[in-house]
């Protein structure tokens, strides 16, 4: 992959890619974008004062921009935090951090940035880190033993650009694997991403705005994690979409929501 760097109106930068032409964390740059839709959308610091613990995986670690986020946000805190990222390289932020002069958290941070680099794992205080190489679908599929999860920062490249992240079967899997109390947060508003976590069993929110981006989702096992869930007329919306329905393969496909599919969702406990 060859990045590049964007520079935002704003005055901060992101980490581009060549090879699909997406930008992470794109008009607000990455330290506003990851602190409100990944940091205050999951909650995180109300969930760990909860539970006393917290078990983040950050699914697509990229540039580290909202690792980074969690960390500032969760160091602090009492309690202990363990954050697993997955990517299938860690280039873009090797990237970043050659050009941390654009990248105030990794600049903050350039010794454990560099240790995680090298060792694949890093410590502030009671927040480990750790960054695991894999293709993250056939991670999931493997059945690796980690304990699971209570927040997941899911942030891959589109659906468009990266289908094979936004499966069903993907979203089915982690709903297997999440705690019990566990929550979703994803830039995408996209029908067709709600459909697929509404049907492999999270109930779905409407997440904060970031950017140019009006709304975003959240999902969770609980509906008392979301501030706003999707109304029962959301479901018009998805009938009426012409591209509602979920991947089924790593293929990005648009097409309605089968008939079946809709009755499971006019089934769903979030819309009885
Ligand atoms: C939008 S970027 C992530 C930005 C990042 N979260 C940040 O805060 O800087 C998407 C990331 O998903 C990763 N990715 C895409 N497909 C993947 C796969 N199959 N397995 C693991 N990571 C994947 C890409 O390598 C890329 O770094």
């Amino acid at each position: 992959m060859a990045y590049h760097l964007v520079h935002h109106r704003n005055g901060s930068t992101s980490v581009a890619c060549a090879d699909n032409d997406e930008i992470m964390h794109p008009s607000v740059g990455p330290e506003i974008e990851s602190r409100t839709l990944y940091v205050e959308g999951l909650r995180l610091a109300e969930e760990l004062a909860l539970n006393g613990r917290l078990r983040v995986w950050d699914v697509g670690m990229g540039a580290a921009a909202n690792a980074l986020s969690a960390i500032e946000a969760l160091s602090p805190l009492p309690g202990r935090v363990d954050l697993l990222s997955f990517d299938h390289t860690s280039d873009a932020l090797r990237f970043a951090s050659n050009h941390a002069e654009h990248f105030p958290s990794i600049a903050r941070h350039q010794d454990a940035v560099d240790e995680l680099l090298n060792s694949g794992t890093a410590s502030f205080g009671n927040v480990h880190w750790r960054y695991i190489e894999s293709d993250f679908p056939k991670w999931l599929t493997a059945g690796h033993a980690e304990a699971p999860p209570d927040a997941i920062l899911f942030d891959a490249w589109s659906p468009r650009a990266n289908p094979g992240m936004w499966t069903f079967e993907l979203f089915q899997q982690l709903r297997q694997r999440v705690s019990e109390r566990a929550a979703l947060a994803t830039y995408s508003r996209a029908t067709c991403i709600r459909s697929a976590l509404l049907l492999a069993g999270f109930h779905v929110g409407r997440g904060p705005a970031t950017g140019a981006k009006e709304e975003t989702t959240v999902a969770a096992t609980c509906l008392d994690m979301l501030r706003d869930p999707l109304p029962k007329q959301w479901l018009l919306k998805a009938e009426r979409s012409h591209s509602g329905r979920p991947f089924l393969t790593n293929v990005f496909e648009q097409a309605p929501l089968s008939d079946d599919q809709l009755k499971q969702l006019h089934a769903h406990p979030q819309f009885r």
